[in-house]
């Protein structure tokens, strides 16, 4: 593989087989977030597969990559793929039997997820909370087409109580919720979307290190050793605290 081939040429290139589409933005955003992985021996899953082409792309952009498609559509069970490091799960990616598995084909977790499949509000969470945990420590999951997630006849918008961008603002909260001096608690943040009482594993404080949010692609990093989740110890160097002696060594040493 050409090494320099970003994600938009492989796209440009494939003029033959499977079809896939993407905004032309989202290939930037892959690149900055994707290409230091480029040739890792990553495990990923594409929820929303359609006809294929994706999957085909991926393959190539990762090159010894484990890539597992998810389609509702028992049509994708007809696309074949020249090689195996390509399979493609039939039924809803939220279902029990789906993520079943998904866990039993990569027992060592995920590195990333895509979620490219209906885009309502609803799946959009659901799939979030039963992906998530699923990711090793620093794994990415990817939201694509989260303008859906403004709209109404897909189960969103700016003030609709359960779309998925309340969802995606509220981990904001709970990144940052050691700091909060008002009284609430993951229930307050997130139990409306859950109303039969399951408190997903994820939506636990220190799990989520970062979420980024770009227009229609929110990415959203796993905690790790490299990008823990804590504030930690202020670091303050330097001699010289002429206008402020309060900030000074004397006060907080770096460690
Ligand atoms: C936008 S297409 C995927 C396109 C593909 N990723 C690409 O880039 O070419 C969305 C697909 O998601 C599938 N889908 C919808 N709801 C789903 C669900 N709950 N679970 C899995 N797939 C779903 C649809 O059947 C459809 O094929």
């Amino acid at each position: 593989m050409n090494k320099q081939t970003t994600l938009r040429d492989l796209y440009l290139e494939h003029k033959k087989g499977k079809v896939s589409s993407k905004w032309e933005s989202y290939f930037t955003i892959y690149e900055r977030h994707l290409e230091g992985l480029r040739l890792k021996r990553l495990n990923m899953v594409e929820i929303g597969v359609q006809n294929g082409g994706s999957l085909d792309l991926w393959s190539q952009y990762f090159p010894f990559a484990q890539i597992c498609g998810i389609d509702v559509d028992h049509r994708v069970s007809k696309l074949v793929y020249e090689t195996n490091r390509i399979s493609v799960l039939v039924g809803a990616a939220s279902s029990k039997e789906v993520i079943s598995k998904v866990q039993a084909n990569f027992p060592n977790g995920l590195d990333i997820v895509i979620d490219d499949g209906s885009h309502r509000s609803k799946d959009t969470v659901y799939n979030f909370v039963n992906y998530f945990h699923l990711l090793k420590p620093g794994g990415l999951f990817i939201v694509e087409d989260m303008h859906a997630g403004y709209w109404h006849e897909f189960g969103g918008g700016i003030n609709e109580p359960l779309s998925c961008i309340g969802f995606f603002k509220n981990l904001i909260d709970l990144i940052n919720i050691e700091h909060s001096r008002d009284t609430f608690n993951l229930d307050d943040l997130f139990g409306k979307y859950f109303p039969q009482g399951v408190k997903p594993v994820c939506l636990k404080t220190q799990s989520i290190a970062a979420i980024t949010a770009y227009n229609s692609v929110f990415i959203i990093e796993k905690a790790s050793d490299r990008l823990a989740p804590k504030l930690g110890s202020v670091v303050i160097v330097g001699s010289e605290a002429i206008v402020n002696d309060k900030v000074s060594p004397e006060v907080v040493r770096a460690p």
